[in-house]
């Protein structure tokens, strides 16, 4: 049977799984409560940067496979499968996350539900939403109306790939038919490494994968802070790592550390979780974790102030990078602009450019000093940080722009630059974690 699929929200998550499905040939209709949101993304037009994604938006658009709607009747009506694709952002004031809006999609879809259909959770939660949300929808919606979560593990800049050809499948659920209808859903990916196990397990699954990144960031990056007062590298140290198989270099590499709309609120929301649990023990050193995270934004700006003589005051700075990293325009909770925000708020003179962020940073910080051109950005600049790898940065000619600034001082937050090209060039390289 061709399943006709509904994707509730359509954020980062929701527009990538709904261009995606609709590109493996199902009929997919986007829902999202934003009139504006659902103009555009009807219009074509992708709100986020998402390298091939639009192009996927609009094909699939044209060849009438995806549609979009804010009407909850209409999607109800519509789909045989539902992903459910809603946000989960960290409370304001708490670590925990706010479920809300998970809540508000099937409160609002299991009222019109009035045929046999699966709901599929999407979103990271907090292990016993799914749970819960069942529950719900049992109420709401009544025995024809089945729950599965199937947690997304897509990373931003490499979004349609990860979804198309994805490391592996989990499927969260409580009866043979909704392992069969997801089977059935991605039989399109070909053979993709499959779990299929209970709800929490599911949830966990998600939590655990982002709480190893983050620990093996952080990880590496413990190892920078000790490099640096044993003045050893820890660039050469992670390459000597990653050669050990049961290691492997990926997320290992030492710098200004992790930011984002997922990691960070992802382990915080997982320690709240894990306390209302009586578990809070067996994470805490996800507070660790943390916190060596934030002190390398702390260090980087030590590292900039000293290049400079020990305050920003009359100073400037070229801040290179303002995305939480590269191929993403995405802001949040970015390390770049952490440290760009924090040097003005000592009284530098800061200039950020960034090849695709620019728009968002000057909606999120409109008095935060920005420049078209990595040149004009670094122009009389007393230190020149680079804080998010883009390749036009580590591309960058030190010779030409050793020319516009003021003085060539250089910290590569990213440890993406060749330091002995850099300092052949008569700069003043400095970098987390090396000497
Ligand atoms: C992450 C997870 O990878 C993904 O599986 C999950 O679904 C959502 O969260 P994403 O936020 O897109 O994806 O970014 P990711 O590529 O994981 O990078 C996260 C942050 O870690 C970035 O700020 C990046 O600069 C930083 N990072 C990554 C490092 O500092 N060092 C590394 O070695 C790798």
């Amino acid at each position: 049977m061709a399943y006709r699929l509904t994707v509730l929200g359509t954020g980062y998550l929701g527009a990538t799984h709904a261009a995606c499905m609709a590109e493996l040939g199902f009929e997919v209709l986007g829902l999202d409560v934003d009139p504006e949101k659902i103009a555009s993304l009807q219009r074509g037009e992708l709100p986020i940067h998402e390298p091939g994604l639009e192009e996927m938006l609009r094909r699939n658009l044209a060849a009438g496979r995806l549609r979009f709607t804010t009407s909850y009747e209409e999607a109800a009506e519509f789909g045989d499968v539902h992903f459910v694709c809603v946000g989960t952002p960290q409370k304001k004031g708490e670590y925990a996350a706010d479920v809300s809006y998970l809540d508000a999609v099937v409160e609002s879809l299991a009222p019109h539900l009035r045929r046999e259909c699966l709901v599929v959770g999407k979103s990271t939660v907090p292990v016993g939403t799914a749970q819960r949300l069942a529950d719900k929808l049992a109420l709401l919606a009544g025995p024809h109306v089945e729950l599965a979560w199937n947690p997304e593990f897509l990373r931003e800049g490499f979004a349609v790939r990860d979804t198309l050809k994805p490391d592996r499948l989990v499927f969260g659920v409580a009866s043979e038919r909704a392992e069969k209808i997801l089977r059935d859903v991605y039989t399109p990916l070909g053979d993709v490494p499959t779990v299929v196990t209970d709800f929490p397990t599911a949830e966990l699954v998600k939590s655990a994968a982002n709480a190893f990144l983050a620990t093996k960031i952080s990880f590496i990056n413990a190892m920078a802070e000790v490099c640096e007062a044993a003045h050893a590298d820890v660039k050469q140290l992670s390459l000597a790592l990653s050669f050990d198989e049961r290691i492997g270099g990926r997320f290992l590499n030492p710098g200004l550390g992790f930011g984002g709309g997922c990691l960070p609120k992802d382990i915080r929301a997982f320690m709240a979780r894990a306390g209302e649990l009586g578990a809070d023990q067996a994470l805490s050193f996800l507070r660790e974790v943390d916190a060596i995270n934030m002190r390398r934004r702390a260090r980087m700006v030590d590292l900039a102030r000293d290049l400079v003589g020990g305050s920003f005051h009359t100073r400037t700075v070229g801040v290179l990078g303002a995305a939480f990293k590269p191929n993403s325009d995405d802001i949040r909770d970015s390390p770049a602009l952490d440290v760009a925000l924090t040097i003005r708020q000592e009284g530098g003179a800061v200039t950020v450019y960034d090849p695709v962020a620019l728009n968002n940073v000057r909606k999120a910080h409109p008095t935060l000093g920005t420049a078209d051109s990595a040149l004009t950005a670094v122009r009389n600049a007393d230190v020149v940080l680079l804080l998010t790898e883009w390749q036009e940065f580590v591309d960058l000619d030190p010779e030409a722009i050793g020319t516009v600034v003021n003085t060539r001082n250089i910290v590569d937050g990213r440890n993406a630059l060749d330091s002995e090209i850099w300092r052949a060039a008569h700069w003043n390289y400095r970098a987390l974690g090396r000497p």
